[in-house]
């Protein structure tokens, strides 16, 4: 056999065992992604699984900013990376609002929150080091650390026990320079981090800590400055990651903390300095969210009610729920077969909602993962919980 049949062999194979064990994934066709109810081969369906949790993908005004940016002459695209040719105006009136909205030293843009948190992690860590991360957090984090060559504690969820006893073991070994890193908000479970205590235990072994607030910016707090401003402990965080591309409505993301932090990180983050920066009319549409999203305290609280009545119902209804206490609320299902067929039947009733399977989360914890949005209608969650629950009883998840 030659070599590209070796490849062939195998991959069709490697395809074949995750049809086995019901972990295919397809890409699907969709219009109108951006709004609460988005089509699907012309089938009308409640958007139950976006990130838009303020609805401001669809908002006129971030469409209008792009528009006037083009009108400007900016063009479609980015000359370079950021070293090369360097950036708009609207790029350093940016990183200064976003420093200034978070309340820290400075601020900067990379190209999504994936290249932030390789870049960062990456960056800050070496083979010396040692980096202590919960076990949920999101992928983007794992791959960062990985990419580092640091030592890696990977501390059970939420266990501070646990993480204390790999802060002491760390110690023990002599290593020196220690980080801690956490979601802000866990990404498939919607629970929230213990920041305080990490906060305390950072300062007991001196450690830094970065945080992850993808989910939480726009979300959470005052201004939707994030989970960390909401505990009153933002100063205590080192260094703060949020994203452009969940409550934002747009793309891109950005890192905040100290001066000099963020001085090393443009020397030093590979994932910043060798790619191309985001394209200014993509800038111009974030800064008029980041607008929104400071002016967004009355979007929060609807989304917040609409979360509550969401959770109340389904646990009500005898749904085993996460511990979350945000938009992201998944109910859990076991076995991927078991995810499948419920996210295909809530298709059947005009809902979006997709399983969650292995290995975005650990084995025999499938899961549909629903997330509401500030601009879905109470009428259309009322009847989506109906549904919802009716295929519960169909499917034997609730008695
Ligand atoms: C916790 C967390 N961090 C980072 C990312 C990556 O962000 P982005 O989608 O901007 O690449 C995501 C989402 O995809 C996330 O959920």
């Amino acid at each position: 056999m030659c070599a590209v049949n070796h490849w062939d062999h195998w991959i069709e194979e490697e395809l074949r065992r995750m049809a086995e064990k019901d972990l295919t994934r397809e890409l699907k066709m969709v219009t109108e992604s951006a709004q609460p109810i988005c089509r699907r081969r012309g089938k009308s369906l409640l958007n139950l699984s976006s990130n838009n949790y303020l609805g401001l993908a669809g908002h006129p005004q971030l469409t209008d900013a792009m528009r006037e940016a083009i009108g400007r002459g900016v063009g479609a695209g980015s000359p370079s990376s950021r070293l090369i040719v360097g950036h708009e105006e609207e790029t350093a009136l940016l990183e200064s609002e976003l420093a200034s909205w978070q309340e820290s030293e400075a601020a900067l843009v990379f190209g999504n929150g994936y290249l932030a948190n390789l870049g960062v992690l990456s960056a800050l860590l070496g083979r010396d080091d040692a980096v202590f991360s919960d076990r949920l957090n999101h992928a983007s984090i794992v791959d960062g650390i990985r990419l580092s060559g640091a030592t890696h504690f990977r501390y059970r969820h939420r266990d501070l026990g646990h993480l204390e006893s790999y802060l002491k073991k760390a110690d023990q070994k002599g290593i020196r320079r220690k980080l801690i890193v956490t979601d802000g908000v866990f990404s498939m479970d919607g629970d929230l981090a213990p920041l305080q205590e990490l906060v305390y235990l950072k300062e007991r072994y001196g450690a830094a800590l970065f945080v992850d607030e993808a989910h939480s910016v726009g979300v959470i707090g005052v201004q939707g400055r994030g989970w960390a401003h909401e505990l009153e402990m933002a100063d205590q965080v080192d260094l703060h990651m949020g994203t452009f591309s969940k409550a934002f409505g747009v793309y891109g993301a950005y890192v905040a903390g100290r001066r000099e932090w963020i001085r090393y990180l443009i020397h030093t983050a590979r994932s910043f300095i060798y790619t191309t920066a985001l394209p200014p009319v993509v800038i111009s549409a974030i800064r008029r969210s980041l607008q929104l999203v400071r002016q967004g305290d009355l979007l929060r609280q609807s989304l917040a009610g609409k979360c509550r009545y969401f959770r109340e119902e389904l646990s009500r209804a005898g749904f085993q729920l996460t511990d979350s206490m945000t938009p992201i609320i998944p109910i859990m299902l076991g076995e991927s077969s078991s995810a499948v067929e419920f996210s295909q039947r809530l298709v059947e009733c005009g809902i979006l909602a997709v399983a969650i399977r292995p290995p975005t989360v650990p084995s025999g914890e499938a899961r549909i993962r629903f997330s509401l949005m500030a601009s879905h209608r109470d009428e259309d969650v009322r009847e989506a919980i109906r549904s919802i629950v009716q295929i519960g009883y169909e499917c034997k998840v609730i008695g």
